[in-house]
């Protein structure tokens, strides 16, 4: 049961891994996760689903090495097996074929951007991507998103890759130069989202974003995936993971977030030692 069938490095610290686990493959939409165990004794870690195939059973995750069960997944191989895999998890995206959208990704977040990107093109929309990382090693599935995209563009902080800026930069120029978007969908960095949003809002554009919190139980019992959106507090595992960013508190979410840290880091270490 979830035995790992393909595990390929996609940059230093970012990894793929396409897992068995056909009662989740036949569900899966973009914009879901699973929660999974290394072990039995394992922490729970949410991770979005990067791609399935309902007939060979298959589900595709990407990670990056942050904290001490990511380290222990990493040190899993093909034919190993995970504990848990459970899912699929929160609502899908919602996917509007009469659109033009634009997608933006950001460092690891672009492998839930990639299924966003995929499902609005095979539904019809006119897709355009911007997806943004720190330098040329740290890029991923570049030739996944030119595959579903109407136009593709790449920037990076140091200029290494593609144009030099951040992807709302590259969103700015495109709306400057006349572009319209229906929609954008924003996945990656809490402060990424938050300066997208802040950047659509000026233009009126709707902007979903894609909130990825600590997560326990994943079925809004545990409470630790709470976030405040429109003044009311809602769970991303049931209430999202897709939200309207006009109406997050990203400083809210990214204050909790840093209250993980210090664990986060103690983990990290355990593994290492
Ligand atoms: Fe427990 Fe969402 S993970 S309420």
């Amino acid at each position: 049961m979830y035995t790992i069938r393909k595990k390929q490095p996609l940059n230093p610290t970012v990894t793929k891994m396409v897992i068995d686990a056909p009662f989740v493959a036949k569900r899966a939409k973009a914009g879901q996760f699973i929660i999974l165990r290394v072990n039995e004794n394992g922490e729970r870690i949410p991770l979005t689903i990067e791609d399935s195939d309902p007939e060979k059973g298959t589900v595709s995750i990407v990670y990056q090495i942050v904290g001490g069960t990511t380290m222990k997944l990493n040190a899993l191989n093909e034919g190993d097996s995970l504990h848990d895999f459970v899912g699929p998890l929160g609502k899908p995206s919602v996917i509007d074929g009469n659109k033009k959208v634009c997608v933006i990704g950001g460092g690891v977040g672009c492998a839930i951007a990639y299924p966003t990107a995929k499902a609005f093109a095979k539904a019809g929309a006119d897709v355009t991507t911007i997806v943004g990382f720190r330098n040329k090693d740290l890029v991923i599935l570049q030739d996944e998103f030119k595959s579903v995209s109407n136009h593709y563009y790449l920037t990076s902080d140091d200029g290494t890759a593609g144009e030099k800026g951040l992807v709302t930069n590259k969103l700015e120029d495109l709306i400057a130069a006349g572009e319209h978007f229906d929609e954008v969908v924003a996945i990656g960095p809490i402060i990424m989202m938050k300066f997208v949003c802040l950047a659509t809002k000026k233009y009126d554009i709707p902007t979903v974003v894609s909130m990825n919190p600590i997560m326990i139980d994943g079925t809004g019992m545990c409470g630790c995936c709470r976030l405040m959106v429109d003044g009311k507090m809602k769970f991303a595992c049931v209430d999202g993971p897709d939200f309207d960013g006009h109406l997050v508190d990203f400083d809210e979410a990214m204050s909790r977030n840093r209250a993980y840290m210090d664990f986060e880091k103690k983990a990290r270490d355990e593994a290492c030692n």
